[in-house]
């Protein structure tokens, strides 16, 4: 892989298609990105789809052909449904929860197109095939999405994440993936048993400031850090804190449309993230503005 500092493409080009599509895959990959991400949820007949939500309801048209499958919340959850059902649900541009109306309004088109749900290895399938007709090889970036939720559905979603990067040849960091999760004793429990090849990235969700022991511990598990942009910008310290405990950081989510709060321009957050941050890497829904301006300023 390069060693210039990473470009996660966020669930695909998000930014410009309708998230974990293979559409935004692809857009992804032809921009440049060195990895492409995947959130990984499970089904109700033990399949693996790449799916953000638990439920289906802000991505899908599931309330229109499926009534009557909603829980008590009103949400329709993957979980609940077959692969084969999750299949004929067609995939849009990200809404607002509980409306029809985009969450992001620049973007691509709610409820247009013909975007479909696939599994985590079909994307794996779709990568390498794109590795090999591109001659550029992208990795891999798979986040465990919720194990506690999907333990208490007797589901073992990390252990089956895992094995299934394995059986397409990801086993260690030189392979060119890594696996994230928020949950920091998912992480410990997979460390402990798929062993210390498997790169791990710890998720933090906006919060309290780590404390020098929470930091040390994820250091003893972890690779690397995945925390919101607002724990690092304005420098907070967490980066050189990371830094020196021998942590990568690879802060969410970079997004033109979606700026943190007082940064004036795209590239004011740029320039501080790879000038004075010195980050290793970042998630962005538009991966192509981060590899121009890091080509750029190669
Ligand atoms: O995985 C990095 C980032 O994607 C975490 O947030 O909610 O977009 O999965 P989320
Ligand atoms: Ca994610």
């Amino acid at each position: 892989m390069s060693r210039r500092p990473a470009v996660i493409a966020h669930r695909g080009a998000s930014g410009y298609l309708p998230e974990h599509t293979f559409a935004a895959k692809a857009m992804a990959h032809a921009m440049g990105a060195d990895f492409l991400e995947q959130d990984v949820i499970g089904t109700r007949d033990g399949e693996l789809i790449v799916f953000h939500d638990l439920h289906l309801d802000q991505l899908t048209d599931v309330g229109q052909r499926f009534p009557g499958r909603s829980r008590s919340d009103g949400l329709h959850y993957c979980i609940d449904f077959t692969l084969t059902e999750l299949r004929s649900l067609r995939v849009t541009e990200r809404r607002r929860k509980g409306t029809d109306t985009a969450r992001f309004p620049g973007r691509f088109p709610v409820n247009t197109g013909s975007f479909r749900i696939h599994t985590l290895a079909e994307e794996l399938e779709f990568i390498r095939g794109l590795n090999r007709s591109t001659g550029r090889t992208a990795g891999v970036y798979t986040e465990i999405k919720d194990p506690g939720w999907h333990a208490r559905h007797a589901f073992p979603l990390g252990d089956r994440v895992v094995e299934t990067l394995a059986d397409f040849g990801y086993r260690s960091a030189d392979d060119g993936f890594f696996v994230q999760c928020f949950d920091p004793v998912e992480l410990l429990r997979v460390r402990g048993k798929f062993g210390s090849a498997v790169p791990l990235i710890q998720l933090l969700d906006d919060g309290a400031p780590l404390t020098p022991e929470a930091l040390s511990a994820v250091a003893t598990c972890a690779q690397g850090l995945g925390p919101p942009l607002g724990m690092v910008w304005p420098d907070t310290g967490l980066v050189a804190r990371a830094r020196g405990l021998g942590l990568l950081v690879h802060p969410y989510t970079f997004r033109v449309d979606e700026l943190p709060a007082g940064c004036a321009s795209p590239s004011e957050l740029l320039d501080a993230l790879f000038g004075s941050l010195q980050v290793d890497g970042v998630f962005a829904d538009f991966p192509d503005v981060v590899v121009q301006h890091l080509a750029a300023g190669a």
